[in-house]
């Protein structure tokens, strides 16, 4: 063989291993087979002492290498090593020496982020409020566990998802992502997600701590609240989702809060997050949510994303010149490493493989039919009756072909694209409103299929009122999009549909409104129609689940997580504070992560309400409601009693609900109570529940032990929660503002 022949083949060669080696280093598989041989892959030790073990292995550069992400395409710039990300929003390399597994991150607040880019598919579940809706923890749990199995299946071991802001500002354009207006409500059902992300060995985080309540001037805003306030509501809610699912990860907020960035803002992250609430996981910002590398690592942060402006040189610099302990970046690894332990991800890697297609909208439709609300259901009109029904016009904005989805790095990729993007199925796209292939039209047919069907999108509100005034039955579906990096304008429904509604109820008094919404909206036609029901962003399985409770094949049992109030001017901010020109970040330039990253002029919201967050303002207030929090109707009536209030250091309730009509149903049977005078708090909270199944003509006793803590207020200057020694009353209803049984004890 001729000698440069004979040189290519070796190169070739050489070439050849060199690419096999480097594959298997950088192979989880190779990395986990490795892995075995380590003394921390003893699964019979702690989380704890596995952790500290790798620690005290590694170097310097390996430890920075875990504090921040990789990068992120057309944002930041890119480590060459983001080769091997799985295509999520952030990805930490692995370190094959010590068979430390990388981190791949994927959104996945109501499904898994950007199958569709990536070439795989997500199962998209009703929004986040829907299941908060639900009011169900077991059905929460199958919420998060199917996240958890879809990112597994794709190739993921850490959720971005375990939204759980309150919303104290409803025209929040992630309303949809989080789980509604009461902390105890909320923290309970972002646990039990967690808890099911979790248990499939996935990285569960809940996010975005703290007081991230709007997304207009997200980056700018300084939040101003007293600390109590804070305690008893928006950080409340974290608190309990922490300590009952010990997620893996808390995301500090883009928002400043009391004068800090929440990424460096040492009250938030060591003071109540590792020191109060004992929190065992790691920090990670928000995406470009770092301001600095000596004061947050000081603070608490642990890892920045997407990329490395302050956790990469900046935070080796600061440790070699002394000013960063090592004690610090130690501490930040340990609790990384930790939360890999503790959720499994050492111990089962992510196996890629197929997506559970039929299973997931099994579960898609069952959250769907138990988180929808319906609102109003004057004579009877629902359920419809199939034998009586013959013509029924089906209006709104493509009700023939989708259901709107929530918009933002929350969006799930629908199967073929956008439903409606013209000219056929088109591509997702940031801020441009996404429709699900799920169709009203066809699932009202297959469930009415000996009557006239006709459709009428509403564009033009006067044909649509002539159809509904030839039909039977007139069911229109409504849409309000929200979406991350917005805020809604007014919680009215856009465009002309107030109009159309109106025009089609006066033409037909049997007139139905089906709401796809994020959260409340306001209802100026209310009154005009026979039938209200609120089915959120509907996911995957969307229409076949209305279709279910229009024509009782399911009995609804959804109550509302958020007060649905008359008007904009009822908020406690009617009008949402905007950030000056100067302090909006211009995304479309190159340089606007360290424009950022800078810190933008800061602008004030002041939330002078404090506690008095959805309901609690209206009861305080004196506020009437178009729907309060906490209502919803079924086919069937219930009604309670033999309220008993057992004192104790978690007092019990207990009470009696009877299903008093005619079909088995659900109700959310709901306990709030009124603190003695003395402790200056709103009229009444929400202290517990219990959703009870109850055939027809059945009765149950209930009891509900509530945590003490819901009845205590926070007392800033000893730093804990305290009872007020008195008077309190416990109240046990249907909803908020139904609640036929009271009775008062002393507690101390
Ligand atoms: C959002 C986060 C998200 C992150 C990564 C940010 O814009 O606020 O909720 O997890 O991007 O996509």
């Amino acid at each position: 063989m001729p000698l440069r022949r004979q040189l290519a083949v070796w190169c070739s060669a050489f070439l050849f291993l060199s690419l096999l080696f480097s594959t298997l280093l950088t192979n989880p598989v190779f990395a986990q087979a490795q892995g075995k041989s380590f003394p921390w892959m003893n699964n019979q030790l702690s989380p704890d002492e596995r952790a500290a073990m790798v620690v005290k292995e590694m170097t310097l550069d390996e430890k920075i290498s875990m504090l921040h992400g990789t990068g992120m395409l057309g944002l930041s710039p890119m480590s060459p090593l983001v080769i091997h990300s799985n295509g999520g929003a952030g990805y930490v390399p692995e370190i094959p020496r010590l068979g430390i597994p990388a981190i791949q991150m994927s959104d996945a607040a109501y499904g898994v982020r950007a199958s569709g880019e990536n070439g795989r598919y997500s199962t998209a579940l009703p929004s986040d409020i829907a299941g908060a809706a639900t009011w169900d923890l077991q059905g929460g749990y199958e919420y998060g566990a199917l996240i958890g199995r879809e990112l597994r299946a794709q190739g993921y071991n850490m959720s971005l998802g375990g939204g759980v802001n309150l919303t104290r500002e409803p025209r929040n354009g992630r309303t949809f992502e989080y789980m509604g207006e009461d902390p105890v409500l909320a923290g309970k059902m972002v646990a039990s997600v967690i808890k099911g992300e979790q248990a499939q060995h996935v990285l569960g985080d809940i996010k975005h701590y703290a007081l991230n309540d709007q997304e207009s001037g997200r980056n700018a805003v300084n939040v101003n609240i007293d600390k109590r306030s804070a305690r008893e509501s928006d950080l409340l809610a974290f608190e309990i989702g922490i300590e009952e699912s010990d997620p893996a990860a808390v995301m500090c907020s883009y928002n400043r809060v009391n004068g800090d960035y929440a990424c460096e803002n040492k009250y938030l992250l060591d003071d109540v997050l590792k020191k109060d609430w004992k929190f065992k996981g790691f920090v990670l910002t928000d995406w470009g949510g770092a301001h600095s590398a000596a004061k947050a690592s000081a603070a608490g942060l642990d890892h920045e994303e997407p990329g490395w402006i302050f956790y990469g040189d900046d935070l080796k610099k600061a440790v070699e010149a002394g000013t960063v302990p090592r004690s610090e970046v130690d501490e930040h690894v340990r609790r990384i490493l930790r939360s890999m332990f503790a959720t499994g991800v050492f111990d089962n890697p992510a196996q890629k493989g197929v997506v559970d297609v039929l299973g997931g909208f099994e579960v898609a439709q069952k959250i769907e039919e138990s988180g929808m609300v319906l609102l109003k259901n004057e004579q009877g009109q629902l359920p419809l009756d199939v034998s009586r029904v013959h013509s029924i016009a089906v209006i709104g904005p493509h009700a023939d072909v989708g259901m709107i989805s929530g918009g933002g790095s929350a969006q799930v990729d629908p199967p073929s694209g956008n439903a409606i993007a013209p000219p056929g199925k088109g591509q997702t796209r940031w801020l441009v409103p996404v429709w699900f292939p799920t169709s009203p039209l066809k699932s009202i047919q297959a469930k009415a299929p000996g009557a006239n069907v006709q459709f009428d999108s509403g564009a033009d509100p006067d044909k649509a009122a002539a159809l509904a005034k030839s039909s039977d039955v007139a069911v229109v579906f409504g849409y309000q999009w929200e979406s991350e990096d917005m805020d809604l304008p007014s919680l009215a429904l856009p465009e002309h549909q107030n109009d159309l509604i109106a025009k089609v109820a006066a033409a037909n008094p049997h007139t139905v409104v089906v709401v796809e919404s994020g959260g409340p909206v306001t209802m100026p036609w209310a009154g005009q129609v026979n039938a209200i029901l609120e089915a959120w962003y509907a996911g995957s399985r969307g229409s076949d689940a209305v279709a279910n409770v229009l024509f009782g094949d399911v009995n609804p049992s959804g109550k509302l997580p958020v007060t649905f109030p008359r008007s904009d001017a009822d908020l406690p901010h009617p009008t949402l504070v905007k950030p000056p020109k100067e302090s909006r970040p211009n995304y479309m330039q190159r340089d606007v992560w360290k424009q950022i990253a800078a810190g933008l002029p800061a602008f004030q919201v002041t939330y002078d309400e404090g506690v008095k967050v959805g309901y609690k303002w209206y009861d305080a207030e004196n506020k009437p409601v178009l729907f309060p929090f906490g209502f919803g109707l079924s086919y069937t009536t219930y009604s309670y009693s033999n309220l008993q209030v057992t004192p104790g250091k978690n007092p019990r309730v207990t009470f009696t609900v009877t299903n008093t009509g005619n079909r088995a149903g659900a109700e959310i049977a709901e306990v709030y109570a009124s603190l003695p005078a003395s402790a200056s708090e709103p009229p009444k909270r929400l202290v517990g529940w219990s959703k009870v199944q109850l055939k027809a003509g059945e009765t149950k006793e209930v009891a509900v032990d509530v945590d003490q803590r819901y009845l205590s207020i926070f007392n800033v200057e000893q730093n804990g929660w305290q009872l007020v020694p008195g008077e309190y009353s416990f109240m046990v209803g249907g909803s908020s503002e139904s609640l036929p049984l009271k009775q008062s004890v002393n507690l101390n």
